[in-house]
């Protein structure tokens, strides 16, 4: 083969690797192959040392412009390749942001809060005024004011925690209502919600800490009927057409005391105690019951959403599983 016809073939190759090549690595790979400094048509020119001096200047000028042609070749076919991967590579990276957005659980209102906000939203469409009270709590707001007389039975239902000898984690939300008499004249329409402490057995269905709803209403005429038409829309409300159930019961602050409770399933769940305002509170608030009289109640909240979904276990609340937490 003359060298003419070598350079002619290795040409050849040479356009045809390119043309062949995938990528711009392969193409890369293709240019050291012929035009690197061992490269086949860089080889060549070695040739010209064994032709005949006058065809020197020719061949080597005859293998310059081939490896010009092919450099050509070479960026014009790197150009196309190097935008079909760009491409390639911008398609495959695109965000569809048409497709629905991954679903991220990030928390919501633990059941008990839920169950708070329903029922002061009943309360507060019901005309009654919510506010917070301490859970720290003076004995005397807890037990004195409320007419416990001393040593009576009454507290040992209440076993407490105290904080020194005149403060305790409040036993009851019915704490409040001395602090709601002291300075107000009736009309009262006022309730509290919140966190109530025991030192007691913990067990399903009782807490060291659970929750309740107070409620005082001091005016004139207010009668029984009255306590248990409001105690009849609010069940109504929380949990639709249920019937209640009004039993007598003893609490110090109240004269009668009923303990409430709605038909639930098989039985009754006992919501809470409730009664007419004893008139030994409300003389010692400066108030007249002669003139007025009134009617309270104090609810747990705990047992509203265990009785609506089931929950068998009061202490689940407080464990802070999410995976007993995400259902609700
Ligand atoms: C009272 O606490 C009275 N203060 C209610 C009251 C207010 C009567 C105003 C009259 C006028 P009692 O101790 O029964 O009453 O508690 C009321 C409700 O709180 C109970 O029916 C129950 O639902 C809830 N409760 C009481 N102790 C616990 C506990 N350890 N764990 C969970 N819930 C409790």
């Amino acid at each position: 083969m003359t060298p003419y016809e070598e350079l002619a073939q290795i040409a050849t190759e040479a356009a045809d690797a390119v043309d062949n090549a995938a990528t711009v690595a392969q193409l890369d790979g293709v240019e050291v192959d012929f035009l690197g400094r061992k490269g086949r048509l860089t080889g060549l020119l070695r040739l010209v040392g064994s032709l005949p001096a006058e065809e020197k200047p020719q061949f080597g000028q005859a293998v310059n412009v081939r490896k010009a042609e092919l450099l050509e070749r070479l960026g014009a076919r790197k150009g196309g390749l190097a935008a079909a991967e760009r491409t390639a590579r911008l398609s495959a990276d695109s965000v569809d942001v048409t497709l629905p957005g991954r679903n991220v659980w990030n928390g919501g209102p633990h059941p008990i809060t839920r169950q708070m906000q329903a029922v002061k939203d009943a309360l507060i469409s019901m005309g009654y005024s919510f506010d917070e009270y301490p859970d720290i709590e003076h004995y005397h707001y807890n037990f004195e004011m409320l007419n416990y007389p001393p040593d009576h039975p009454a507290f040992d239902e209440q076993m407490s925690f105290y904080i020194d000898d005149t403060h305790l984690l409040r036993t009851q939300t019915t704490a409040f209502q001395a602090h709601v008499m002291e300075g107000r004249k009736p009309p009262i329409r006022q309730a509290t919600i919140g966190k109530c402490y025991r030192y007691e057995a913990v067990d399903a269905t009782h807490s060291h800490t659970f929750h309740q709803v107070d409620l005082l209403a001091v005016d004139e005429g207010l009668t029984l009927a009255d306590l248990k038409g409001t105690f009849a829309q609010l069940t109504k409300m929380l949990f639709g057409d249920v019937t209640i159930r009004f039993r007598p019961d003893f609490f110090p602050f109240v004269e009668p005391g009923v303990e409430v409770a709605i038909q639930w399933g098989d039985g009754w769940l006992e919501l809470g105690g409730a009664g007419m305002v004893h008139p030994n509170i409300l003389e010692s608030m400066g108030i007249d019951s002669e003139r007025y009289t009134g009617f309270a109640w104090g609810l747990g909240i705990d047992r509203m959403p265990m009785a609506k979904y089931g929950i068998d276990d009061i202490r689940l609340f407080a464990e802070n599983d999410v995976r007993f937490l995400r259902q609700f």
